[in-house]
């Protein structure tokens, strides 16, 4: 049968040239930049930043600032350890943080801790 071979043939090719880009899109199945964004500027920001508002912290506690996407990709491991496997932070969840935002931090990092969309 010649047009299953075409079939077959069409379906090589286009398996074949999709192959990078469903890589490159699984990548991105995670939550986007800013979600988990707006989960850090919620719990995280009022120590960890350049400038904290809380009153207890003058500076960023261990050093850790996350005012940025590119520090939160930095330091994703540290917040995933933290946040989704110890559980230990924010520090005593004064803000509330719900068992889903720690969810999506996770499914943040674990997706690649993509960037904002340029
Ligand atoms: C009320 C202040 C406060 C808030 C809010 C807070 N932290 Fe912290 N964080 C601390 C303090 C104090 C330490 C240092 C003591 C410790 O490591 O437990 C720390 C340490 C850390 C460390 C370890 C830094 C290192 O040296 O490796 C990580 C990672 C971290 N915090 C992540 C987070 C994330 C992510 C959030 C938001 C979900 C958050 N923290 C919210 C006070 C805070």
């Amino acid at each position: 049968m010649p047009g299953r071979a075409v079939e077959a043939a069409a379906f090589i090719v286009l398996f074949a040239a999709s192959g990078p880009a469903c890589r490159r899109e699984r990548k991105q199945e995670g939550p986007p930049y800013s979600a988990a964004r707006g989960v850090v500027d919620r719990h995280c920001v009022g120590c960890h930043s350049e400038r904290p508002t809380v009153p207890a912290f003058p500076i960023a506690p261990g050093g850790l600032v996350l005012d940025t996407a590119d520090l939160m990709q930095q330091h994703a491991a540290r917040i995933k350890l933290r946040v989704v496997q110890q559980r230990n932070m924010p520090l005593l969840n004064k803000s509330g943080m719900t068992d889903d935002e720690r969810a999506l931090i996770g499914a943040w990092v674990d997706s690649g801790a993509i960037g904002p969309r340029s």
